[in-house]
């Protein structure tokens, strides 16, 4: 049986003491989707696999993956533009598939490699091929990414199946485990999940759709959620002051400056996380746009009891699913106004971050849930975090950018994707940037 609760205190593995669930079970409930839709078997390396997260996802691993990350922002959205041709022309794109393009790529080269300079034969050369072969790496994932739905429902057509089929087994070749370590440098969480397969005896094809399976976790919700916190800043005029106040602030006291011809910003971790201002902004983007519904399995009968004092009998070997985004992101006991976008909604007064919210008096732990909790809750939010805040803060600090039509309204999010982490919008934007120096 399958529960659906939305309760905003829900008491489950994460919130200290109740059995609700556990890890064995969890894995079993996660290895449904993961057997059906990206045919890998985890049983073997998950354990490890956490250990790893931790590792290389978390602490001193993230700032070498950020820091990596950063120089192919600069790559990818700085050093193609405005060669040999006029530097004030405005270039004309969907803001959607914009941001989702640079911020995989981004995040793609920097966790599963790049083509290396012995490679290349030149530093130049080696930018030049990682734009084009992240390209094309982009244009087959969002393929699969349109049919993510369909495949999570199992409702394609015969010819839609052979095109999923077809697309997963390119994925499984082009970026096979032989692949990733005939380049040499991908980031740790990567070589250190092949070299714990490989030592547990997976078969090379298991490892390959391991891959796979850690491409779509890691790159599939970060784009999207950059369109979102784009397109939210661009309608908010003075959300947007207030960030680009704060870029110019952070940049200034690094003591550098953008100029025409002069060297390109040298964006630390450091100066990332000086931003309180953009992480309440990104943090009020998650709470209206990212909306994953959480399932952990039954270990025992108990008697659930809910915060407004309801109580439901649970069996043993039961599903709960919470979908936090209505029980908590958008209730308006919580946050008034749920639906509008305030960027300093998770600021106090003094500008330090907000974290006391409450409801009926009471005080939350939980008054957003984009990364979900406990024991699966999302290791590479760190990362992602980081990302679109380099994302952002290349934009304002080297884009003038605005929409195609000025009044253009937040487009809706697509439903057919409710569940599954960041949401889409249902069309896309028109936007137009240039450089501006
Ligand atoms: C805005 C971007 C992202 C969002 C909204 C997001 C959200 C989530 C959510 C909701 C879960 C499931 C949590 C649960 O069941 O309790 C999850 C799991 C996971 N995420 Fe993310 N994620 C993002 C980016 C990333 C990135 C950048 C990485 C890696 C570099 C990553 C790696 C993972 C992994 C490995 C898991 C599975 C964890 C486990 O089952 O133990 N995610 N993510």
């Amino acid at each position: 049986t399958r529960v659906f609760l939305m309760p905003w205190n829900a008491p489950f593995t994460c919130m200290g003491s109740s059995p609700v669930t556990c890890q064995p079970e969890r894995l079993r409930l996660l290895s449904d989707l993961v057997i059906r839709v990206f045919h890998f078997y985890p049983e073997l390396t998950k354990k490890k696999f956490h250990d790893s997260n931790n590792r290389h996802l978390m602490g001193d691993g993230l700032v070498l993956l950020t820091e990596s990350t950063m120089k192919f922002f600069q790559n990818l959205m700085l050093r193609s533009i405005g060669k040999g041709g006029d530097q004030n022309t405005w270039i004309e794109d969907g803001l959607f598939m914009y941001s989702y393009n640079i911020v995989f790529r981004a995040g793609y080269l920097s966790v599963f490699g790049n083509v290396s300079l012995r490679e290349a034969g030149s530093t130049e050369k080696s930018f030049e091929m990682d734009r084009i072969q992240s390209d094309a790496m982009f244009t087959e994932f969002h393929k699969f990414d349109q049919y993510f739905p369909k495949l999570v429902y199992g409702v394609q057509s015969p010819r839609e199946r052979i095109e999923i089929r077809k697309l997963m087994r390119m994925f499984w070749k082009t970026l096979s485990s032989q692949v990733v370590k005939n380049k040499g440098n991908a980031s740790n969480w990567v070589r250190e999940q092949l070299q714990t397969s490989e030592g547990l005896g997976m078969k090379e094809f298991m490892q390959d759709r391991c891959l796979f399976l850690m491409l779509w976790a890691s790159q599939g919700n970060t784009g999207p959620a950059a369109f979102w916190l784009l397109m939210y800043l661009m309608k908010n005029p003075e959300a947007m002051a207030a960030v680009r106040r704060e870029v110019d602030r952070v940049v200034m006291e690094s003591g550098q400056e953008v100029r025409r011809g002069g060297p390109i910003i040298n964006l630390t971790y450091d100066m990332i996380q000086k931003s309180l201002i953009l992480d309440s902004a990104l943090e009020e983007t998650l709470r209206l746009t990212v909306a994953p519904v959480l399932s952990r399995a039954v270990m025992e009968n108990m008697n659930l009891k809910m915060s407004d004092g309801r109580a439901y009998q649970i069996r043993q070997g039961d599903i709960i699913s919470l979908f936090p985004y209505t029980a908590i992101q958008i209730d308006s006991k919580i946050h008034p106004d749920p639906l509008s976008f305030k960027y300093d909604r998770f600021l106090n007064p003094d500008g330090s971050k907000k974290t006391d919210f409450y409801k009926n008096g009471k005080k939350l732990r939980y008054y957003t849930m984009p990364w979900g909790a406990g024991v699966s809750m999302c290791p590479g939010r760190f990362f992602a975090m980081n990302e679109l805040k380099q994302f952002v803060f290349f934009m304002i600090l080297y884009f003038d950018f605005e929409l195609k039509t000025p009044n253009e309204e937040v487009p809706d999010i697509d439903v057919k994707r409710w569940g599954f982490g960041a949401m889409q919008p249902t069309r896309d934007v028109g936007f137009r940037y240039r450089l501006r120096f």
